[in-house]
């Protein structure tokens, strides 16, 4: 089978691998790009070679022995695990507890938009924070991936939404995905949020980072507030001010279900299905906005370098095999 393996993002032939235990054996049909892929590729080296990609939408081709969940034929959406091979593969294999059931109404690739932000912004806002309605959250990076569905669950959670965009694009994008009101993460945050009438906010959810962010996230928590962090920090937090608030910090990492194989990974099987029951229902919009096509190296490189230049709106996504 094709499939693109770091570091360079050349063509290369796999044998086709078969499913065991309760993995699925899925063709690929469409792949979307994430920052872990252009992080995790330098990992990768000539005499190690890796497949990335952690997005994708496919047909299911054959189900291992202990699979319950889906048969052969059946159309899937899913992000998969990163310390196994990606889904830059014709054919690739995955645990079936991390997939859900693809939106019927969205094609392949915008399906393949969807799972991994979902995951993310959903574990961070109803496993993490445990967000109560009626209450406040800065977004920070509104208009990215995770932004895009995470303005989305936090107006299904009925909280009052101020997103971050620094572009009139990307400020149009976060109004368009459900936000109450924009400021610019490249301006002091303070002003703006004093502006719309607010003092404090009582969830923070840092999309972008961190570093740059955190002295105006201690700064605009409210006290007892919460706030969820899903980009690591390159240098010491200073606590003082979130512990003088008594605020809490989680993190979200959406492969930690998976990586340690945690009893209930199977929620996010759950939780996919639940995302595509309200796509497909109208209550969520997918957050699809350029495809390329076909998948093959010269697009993967081209969709490194989009997300490279950190200035995406929505999702980018890969679709068919040439
Ligand atoms: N922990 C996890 O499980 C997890 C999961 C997914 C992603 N992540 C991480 O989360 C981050 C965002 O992921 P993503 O997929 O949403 O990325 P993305 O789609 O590439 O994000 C692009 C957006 O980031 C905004 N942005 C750029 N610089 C910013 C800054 N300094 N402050 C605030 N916003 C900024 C841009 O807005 P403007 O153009 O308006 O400036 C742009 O719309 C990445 O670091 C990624 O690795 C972590």
């Amino acid at each position: 089978m094709k499939a693109i393996a770091a570091p360079a993002l050349v063509e290369i032939e796999l044998p086709k691998p078969s499913p065991s235990g309760r993995d699925l054996l899925v063709k690929v049909e469409a792949v979307s790009v994430n920052p872990v892929d252009t992080k995790r590729r330098p990992e990768a080296s000539d005499a190690q070679p890796r497949v990335l990609g952690w997005d994708a939408a496919g047909t299911v081709e054959a189900a291992g022995p202990q699979a319950t969940l889906f048969k052969a034929g059946d159309e899937v959406y899913y992000a998969g695990d990163v310390t196994r091979p990606g889904c830059n593969s014709e054919f690739h294999l995955v645990d079936e507890r991390i997939v859900g059931a693809k939106p019927k109404k969205l094609d392949f690739a915008q399906a393949a938009a969807m799972p991994l932000t979902a995951i993310t912004a959903w574990e961070a806002f109803f496993d993490r924070l445990k967000v109560q309605p009626d209450k406040s959250m800065l977004i920070i990076g509104g208009a990215g991936g995770v932004g895009s569905i995470g303005i989305q669950f936090a107006k299904m959670a009925r909280l009052t939404v101020i997103a971050t965009a620094s572009r009139e694009e990307s400020a149009a994008w976060a109004k368009t995905m459900g936000a109450d009101h924009v400021v610019d993460h490249r301006e002091p945050l303070r002003p703006q949020v004093e502006a719309l009438g607010m003092k404090h906010v009582n969830y923070i959810a840092c999309f972008n980072d961190l570093d740059q962010h955190w002295a105006a996230i201690g700064d605009l928590i409210a006290p007892q507030g919460a706030i969820v962090a899903i980009v690591g920090n390159r240098n010491p937090l200073p606590q003082d001010a979130v512990r003088a608030k008594s605020a809490a910090l989680c993190w979200e990492l959406m492969f930690t279900r998976a990586r340690f194989q945690t009893p209930d990974m199977i929620e996010q099987h759950r939780l996919l299905d639940r995302v595509a029951d309200w796509l497909d229902a109208g209550r969520l919009r997918g957050t699809l906005r350029e495809t390329l096509s076909p998948i093959n190296a010269a697009n993967l490189r081209a969709a490194h370098a989009r997300l490279e230049a950190g200035t995406m709106i929505g999702k980018l996504v890969l679709s068919g095999w040439s």
